[in-house]
């Protein structure tokens, strides 16, 4: 195995106003001093730099942006402008982006290019809907998704990269992967990247689980071999259940 390092992240989405981004910010100072664990928050637009300037033990990334240096784009914000203002992670892929927003694999692939280049870490979301799995095709599905986005990369790009593999049926529904799910795919994305680089750097990245993670399963998620961590929705929106996972490494 490699020297993994331990994440959990926590996604906002389009939750909470200015104040009540500040009191979870100072929360969550306040709870964190556990050193070998990333944590990062992915906070509305309009709290990316204020959460920015007060966090202190936590890193702060964006949920969107667009893949363009400048220009005409109305509407849209770069990742130099977010980079601008303190943000130094990315979600790309995530599956409510793929599915609202209609991005598709070859805008992805873009939006991994861009943040690379500016020197933000892509946190590239994979997953597969409720029919595919039930249809057994999850693993092509997902593999698909990497092959698309991601795969395109040199060795030394794609270690830069975090996965979380997130089951689109797990996402604020309640249903969470059993770790048997939750393994069966976190290894066999390694052993895809093996394959398609090699041991070594497989062994070095970083694979989220994400999809209903919260206080009481975290501890049995985590504990899976080729499960380094989470990517938090709805348990991200409170200091005492997103500091219990974060805790429960
Ligand atoms: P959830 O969301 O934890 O609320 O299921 C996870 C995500 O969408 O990243």
């Amino acid at each position: 195995m490699g020297n993994r390092q331990k994440m959990v992240f926590g996604n906002w989405k389009m939750n909470l106003n200015k104040k009540e981004a500040e009191i979870l910010c100072n929360e969550l100072n306040d709870g964190l001093a556990i050193a070998d664990v990333k944590v990062g928050v992915f906070p509305s637009f309009p709290y990316v730099s204020q959460v920015a300037e007060n966090a202190n033990h936590f890193s702060i990334g964006v949920q969107n942006f667009y893949p363009q240096e400048t220009g005409a784009f109305t509407g849209e914000v770069s990742i130099t402008q977010v980079k601008d203002v303190g943000a130094e992670l990315a979600l790309i892929g995530h599956s409510e982006r793929r599915s609202i927003f209609n991005e598709t694999h070859s805008f992805l692939k873009k939006k991994v290019d861009a943040s690379l280049v500016a020197g933000i870490t892509p946190v590239f979301c994979c997953g597969e809907p409720f029919e595919v799995r039930n249809a057994g095709e999850e693993r092509a599905y997902v593999l698909q998704q990497l092959e698309e986005s991601l795969f395109h990369l040199d060795k030394r790009a794609i270690q830069k990269c975090v996965i979380a593999y997130e089951p689109v049926w797990a996402i604020g529904t309640g249903l969470t992967a059993s770790t048997e799910q939750a393994e069966d795919m976190h290894s066999a994305i390694r052993s895809w990247i093996a394959n398609q680089y090699d041991q070594e750097c497989a062994d070095s990245i970083s694979i989220l689980y994400g999809g209903s993670c919260n206080a009481s399963n975290a501890k049995e998620l985590f504990s899976c071999p080729n499960v380094d961590g989470g990517l938090i929705g709805g348990a991200s929106l409170k200091s005492d259940s997103f500091l219990a996972i974060i805790h429960s490494f």
